[in-house]
């Protein structure tokens, strides 16, 4: 399958470049996806492949995460269009190699800050697995805060429903 480019702003973090996804991050992007660590936390992809599965949705913005000028990852961002809902959620995974050194706190600050900036939303959620301490860990690390769990919310790699914990950050508390 062909992934066009896909539109989207290019931001800086600390740590990280986010562009936006491109035909040529297709194959990068499988590999990554397909790590027993990361591929633990989604649904074993369809036929297409895990980096169609991850661009599928319609109405996301989706950026690969580069460190030291390497794809290490991708985060995305859906907004939710309605003047009277100022939200957005966050999704992402960091490849293996590259997990553990603050890229993906990173990455999520330079999200945040252009979602609060530039598109004037104020309120942002995230939805781990609620067994995926390391996610929680990161995200709280950002700031933030658990709202509750949702149960048997999504299908785990193993074909089950498990719990995830819905995680909101408002305008003022990134960190
Ligand atoms: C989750 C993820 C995005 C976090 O990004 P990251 O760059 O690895 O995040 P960090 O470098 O901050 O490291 C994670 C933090 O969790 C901690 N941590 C690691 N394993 C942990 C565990 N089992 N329990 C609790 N905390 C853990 C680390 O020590 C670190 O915290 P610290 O800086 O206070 O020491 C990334 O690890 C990843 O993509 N993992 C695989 C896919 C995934 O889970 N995606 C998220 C789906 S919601």
């Amino acid at each position: 399958m062909t992934i066009e480019p896909m539109p989207g702003p290019v931001l800086t973090g600390r740590l990280v470049r986010l562009r936006p996804v491109g035909a040529a991050d297709h194959a990068r992007l499988d590999v990554i996806l397909r790590e027993p660590s990361v591929a633990r936390w989604w649904t074993p992809p369809d036929e297409a492949g895990p980096a169609a599965d991850w661009l599928a949705d319609e109405g996301q913005v989706s950026l690969v995460i580069e460190h030291d000028g390497v794809v290490v990852g991708s985060i995305q961002f859906v907004e939710v269009v309605d003047p009277n809902y100022r939200t957005a959620s966050i999704d992402l995974f960091i490849s293996t190699a590259a997990q553990g050194r603050g890229l993906g706190p990173d990455a999520i600050r330079a999200v945040a800050r252009h979602l609060f900036e530039a598109r004037d939303q104020h309120h942002l959620t995230i939805d781990p697995s609620a067994a995926n301490d390391r996610a929680i860990r990161a995200y709280q690390k950002v700031g933030f805060r658990p709202v509750g769990v949702m149960r048997a919310y999504e299908r785990g790699a193993d074909g089950s429903w498990h719990d995830n914990l819905l995680m909101d950050l408002l305008l003022g508390e990134l960190t």
